[in-house]
Formats: structure tokens, C-alpha cells, sequence
């Protein structure tokens, strides 16, 4: 099997700011309560005019100039997403199209926080094996389409963006382990009831606000710790490594407070942990994307550093990834 490394990295983040305090005007919240219980400053959110196609042709572009690739050298284009242009067809073929990609071949994961991590084991499978030379990875959300904005216990969680990684074979270092995990049994404690086949849209759907996200927060806070931290412990097993051997820590950003929960329960440091939750809260899939970009355009990742991503989702699923880079 070939190894496989990340090549070129690139994020969009739309351009509107929503803070506390617009959100203290919108619902009955406060800075204080969700600065505390969350680690949420702001959010961004997508304008009335952006897709997640839109946001993710401008991370993709990003990411291919970052490795000097052209559009044409892909073969492959996965978009992890729950917020898809449209039911079909898939947002990677808005990707495909908008991009010139004409090689790729193309389609959507749907592992909701996990979908970066899920869509790049599938990528680096895909490499290692050589049926593929060259794949761009997205993650990418426009959360404000699916957020209830009545609902204070989940509107002031999620914001909007995308985050690209381009894939390609490499001599050494590259992507060392992926564990995933997946448990269906708890559904319920995250999901959008209506609008799929088991409830179709209808006046009924929309009068009781099925299309939005409906989550029980409290049960999902200590499943998030629990699977996040054995997920790292397995990857990290895995790879062969210790967590003595972990230079960045990039997690799923839920939750301040799940972060720091995690890192303490793997002995990693504050200075191993990479955080931008403060500025765009909960982006689902475009989370990890766009954290491991800023974590490598901000110079906290070197030549041969360890990384460790580490998510946890809707469904359940939650995965962790170590990376030599
Ligand atoms: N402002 C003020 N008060 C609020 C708000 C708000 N925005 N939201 C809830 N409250 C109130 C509640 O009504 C409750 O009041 P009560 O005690 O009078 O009933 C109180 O605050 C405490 O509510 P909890 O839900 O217990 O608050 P908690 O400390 O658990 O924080 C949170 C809630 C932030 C949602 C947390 O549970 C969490 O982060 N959970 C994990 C989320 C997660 O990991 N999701 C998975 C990934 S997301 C994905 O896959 C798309």
C-alpha cells in the first residue's frame, strides 16, 4: 500500500459576523452563558445567496493553488457534508463543475461532525491502493439553513463554512492511522426529524419545525468525551506512537468544554491543543478542515510534527486520524 499525505490545505469562511450579542436580541441567551457553557464568541454565516457548494469551490481553489495542482489532475472529489446544495445531485458535482475538474469522479459523505475524517479515510484508500492519484477532501456546512433560529439550545452552537485538503501518494510521513466508530442505537439524541422519506416535507412537518436540528445537548456532551478520547487512543495505538509522540491536537470544535475534557484525559497540554471555536462555533464537517488549515497557515504545524484529528457526531460516528506531516 502507498502512503498518502496532504498536499495543499485551504478554508472559506463567509463573510457575515453573527456575535452574542446579536444572538441576546434573537433569543432569551447571554454572552456570559454561552461564552461559559460553550467557548462561543461569533459565528459566520453563509448569505442568502451562498450554497455549500459556493463556500466549498472557494476553500477547493485554495487548496489546489496551495499544491500547485491543477483541477484537471484530480480523480476524486468527496464533500462531507449535511447541508448539501440539494438532495441530488451531490454537492461534489457543484465542486466538480465550479472548479473545472473534469477527471474527477465524485460524491458526498454524510457522517455529519465526523465527515472530514470519514471522507479522508475513503480518499486515502483509495491512494494507497493506486486506483487514484490525486484527491481533494472538503468539509463544508451552511448550519444556518437547518438551525432553528427560535431555539435557543441549539441556534447559538452552529455557524457556516468549508475547509479543503488536497491528497496525493507521498515517499514519507503522510497519513500513519484512522480508526472510525460508529453507533446507531442513539439516533435520536441528534438529527433533523422531517424532510427525508421517513418524514417528507409537508405543512405539518414545517408547522411543528421538523427540518430543523433537534438535539438532547446533555446526553451527547459525555458521549462526545468518551468516544473522542478512545477514538485517539485507538489511532494513536495504531500509529504505532504514544501521546508523549502528539505535537497538535486538532479536535472536533462542539464544545470548549469537550476539548479541554479530552486533552486532560489524554495528558496533552494546552499548548498541543488547537482551538478556533471562539470564532466560528460548531461548523459539523468543516470543523476539522478548517481548524487543521489555520493550524498550518498559522505555523503551529512544522516538517514532521504529529497531528492528531479527533471528531464526533450525529449518527453516532466519530473517527480520529494521526498525520506526519
Ligand atoms: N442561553 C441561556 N440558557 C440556555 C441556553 C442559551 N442559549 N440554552 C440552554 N439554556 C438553559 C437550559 O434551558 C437549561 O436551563 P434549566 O436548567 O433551567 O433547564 C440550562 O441552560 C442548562 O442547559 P443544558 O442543556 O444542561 O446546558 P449544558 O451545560 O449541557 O450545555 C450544550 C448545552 C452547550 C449544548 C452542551 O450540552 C453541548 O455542547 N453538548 C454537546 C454537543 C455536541 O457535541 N454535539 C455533537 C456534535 S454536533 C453535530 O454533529 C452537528
Amino acid at each position: 500500500m502507498r502512503k498518502v499525505g496532504i498536499v495543499g490545505l485551504g478554508k472559506y469562511l463567509p463573510r457575515k459576523v453573527l456575535t452574542n450579542a446579536d444572538l441576546e436580541k434573537m433569543v432569551e441567551t447571554s454572552d456570559e452563558w454561552i461564552t461559559t457553557r460553550t467557548g462561543i464568541k461569533q459565528r459566520r454565516l453563509a448569505a442568502k445567496t451562498e450554497a455549500a457548494s459556493d463556500l466549498a469551490i472557494k476553500a477547493a481553489k485554495q487548496a489546489l493553488g496551495d499544491a500547485h495542482l491543477d483541477p484537471a489532475q484530480l480523480d476524486l472529489i468527496i464533500v462531507a457534508t449535511v447541508t448539501p446544495d440539494m438532495q441530488f445531485p451531490s454537492t461534489a458535482c457543484f465542486v466538480q463543475s465550479g472548479i473545472g475538474a473534469k477527471n474527477a469522479v465524485c460524491f458526498d459523505v454524510a457522517a455529519a461532525c465526523s465527515g472530514f475524517v470519514y471522507a479522508i479515510s475513503v480518499a486515502q484508500q483509495f491512494i494507497a491502493c493506486g486506483t487514484y492519484e490525486n484527491a481533494l477532501v472538503i468539509g463544508v456546512e451552511v448550519l444556518s439553513s437547518i438551525t432553528d433560529w427560535k431555539d435557543r439550545s441549539t441556534c447559538v452552537l452552529f455557524g457556516d463554512g468549508a475547509g479543503a485538503a488536497v491528497l496525493t501518494s507521498v515517499k514519507s510521513g503522510g497519513i500513519l492511522s484512522i480508526y472510525l466508530g460508529s453507533d446507531g442505537s442513539s439516533t435520536d439524541l441528534l438529527m433533523i426529524p422531517g424532510g427525508g422519506s421517513r418524514n417528507p416535507v409537508s405543512r405539518a412537518t414545517l408547522q411543528k419545525r421538523l427540518h430543523y436540528i433537534k438535539m438532547e445537548g446533555n446526553e451527547l456532551f459525555k458521549v462526545a468525551v468518551k468516544s473522542m478520547t478512545e477514538a485517539a487512543h485507538i489511532a494513536i495505538k495504531k500509529a504505532g506512537l504514544g501521546f508523549s509522540d502528539i505535537d497538535l491536537f486538532i479536535p472536533h470544535q462542539a464544545n470548549m468544554r469537550i476539548i479541554l475534557a479530552v486533552a486532560k484525559r489524554l495528558e496533552l497540554s494546552l499548548e498541543k491543543v488547537f482551538a478556533n471555536i471562539e470564532k466560528y462555533g460548531n461548523m459539523s464537517s468543516a470543523s476539522t478542515a478548517v481548524a487543521l488549515c489555520e493550524a498550518v497557515k498559522e505555523g503551529k504545524v512544522k516538517k514532521g510534527d504529529v497531528i492528531l484529528l479527533d471528531t464526533f457526531g450525529s449518527g453516532l460516528v466519530w473517527g480520529a486520524c494521526v498525520i506526519k506531516w
